[in-house]
């Protein structure tokens, strides 16, 4: 049994050295209104909205800590040039009332980028890149120490250019198979050097990173880290090593940690818990994410969304460690965020809901709502690569499934 008191959703935490005003934390859902790897106008309009509606820290996805760090070109890149858009980004978070985080991220060998300072794409083990059937790069190549030196110093750059341009707090990405998680994964990290083999091995990289990290800017910002809880496949890490990669995470000192799960080539239902519709597939007009769409719907099996569908293997990490936990994955009602609430958990991390509704905490707080409209469809995944950007589909023209499943409730 949980022996602390239930706290209200609403009522304001501490995380590392920031007061955030209530439990809600806006999930990283790249966006893609980075056209020049720069924010647009539409994405400091949309995080100012999230805020504005109530969230207390939105996490502005997938910011690259190098060029080589970019999974597509426009990608979000943090340097010195781009820092005074992020700052116009920050400014509009901080006058709208909220706080800003950054998820500062490295692809590794998920990587649709050709121009790079490498002639293979890094990762924790060189040899075939299964991502390759879609970026037409088929090797990857082992990162040795002065590579590993260099991606330290790109994160500990990039924390602190964050800073520099206002941000409140950094999201360090170490899941969903990018560079990070390439290392975490037994699937990707076949290493026999002490980067490699056990999971305290193959967490010392990330652990290396996080320290950098922490050193940089740990004083002055929330240093937390996302990571895959469960790679949700038989050969990857389990909830049960999820729960200790908590432990070495919460020993290095990070101040928390966004339990995510899944990897993108892997298992994308894990992360989303519900299918993906072959609409997405149909709408995506890159030809090369349509058809690994395509395969990766065939692979994997249906399933049903139900909420809080990760709550199984937070429980596992929250049984696990005493620093403060968000949860992530299917919370999309005022009895959910209660209940995740009254397990023991933090806070809630919130992706779809916000997108459809990015007032939705200022509605649960005022009462006109308690469930979200979002009906876990995912064809918000499918308009991250529309000119448009990311954006919820519910209640669009032309929207005829959608609109009237939204009637059906
Ligand atoms: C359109 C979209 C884009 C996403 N992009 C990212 C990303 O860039 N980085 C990341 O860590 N997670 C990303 N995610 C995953 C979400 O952060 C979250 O893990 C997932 O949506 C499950 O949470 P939810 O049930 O609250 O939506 C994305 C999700 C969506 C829907």
């Amino acid at each position: 049994m949980n022996p602390r008191p239930t706290p209200s959703p609403f009522s304001p935490i501490a995380i590392g050295p920031l007061t955030l005003k209530n439990r809600f934390i806006k999930a990283a859902t790249n966006e893609g209104m980075s056209a020049q790897g720069v924010p647009s106008k539409q994405l400091v309009k949309l995080h100012s909205a999230l805020v504005a509606g109530g969230t207390a820290l939105t996490t502005v996805a997938y910011c690259a800590v190098s060029s080589d760090g970019r999974t597509l070109p426009n990608q979000l890149t943090l340097s010195q040039s781009s820092l005074p858009h992020f700052k116009a980004l920050t400014d509009g978070v901080h006058q709208a009332g909220g706080l800003a985080s950054a998820q500062i991220t490295h692809g590794g060998c998920f990587t649709f980028i050709r121009e790079r300072s490498t002639k293979r794409p890094l990762s924790a083990s060189g040899g075939f890149n299964k991502i390759g059937l879609m970026s037409g790069m088929f090797l990857k190549q082992a990162m040795n120490e002065d590579d590993m030196r260099q991606v330290v110093r790109d994160f500990a750059q990039g924390a602190r250019l964050a800073r520099q341009a206002g941000f409140d707090a950094v999201e360090i990405h170490m899941g969903h198979g990018y560079l990070l998680s390439q290392f975490i994964s037994p699937m990707y990290n076949k290493r026999r050097d002490q980067y490699g083999g056990n999971l305290e091995n193959r967490l010392r990289f990330p652990r290396r990173v996080l320290r950098a990290v922490l050193d940089a800017v740990g004083k002055e910002m929330a240093v937390i880290c996302k990571y895959s809880v469960t790679e949700g496949v038989r050969a990857g890490n389990s909830a049960e090593d999820g729960a200790q990669i908590a432990r070495m995470l919460e020993e290095e000192g990070a101040h928390l940690l966004v339990l995510s799960a899944g990897m993108n080539a892997e298992s994308i239902t894990t992360m989303f818990g519900s299918s993906f519709p072959k609409e997405n597939r149909v709408q995506q007009k890159n030809k090369i994410i349509a058809l690994a769409m395509a395969i990766q719907r065939r692979k994997e099996p249906t399933v049903e969304f139900r909420e809080l569908y990760l709550l199984e293997h937070a429980r596992k990490v929250r049984a696990a460690v005493k620093m403060p936990l968000a949860y992530l994955g299917g919370a999309k009602s005022l009895a959910s965020i209660e209940k995740i609430m009254a397990e023991g958990f933090d806070l809630v991390a919130m992706g779809r809901v916000l997108l459809a509704e990015n007032d939705y905490v200022n509605k649960l707080a005022t009462g006109a709502s308690r469930d979200s409209i979002c009906t876990a469809c995912n064809r918000c995944v499918a308009m991250m690569y529309t000119p448009g950007g990311t954006s919820c589909v519910l209640g669009k023209p032309g929207d005829a499934v959608l609109n009237s499943q939204k009637a059906a409730g």
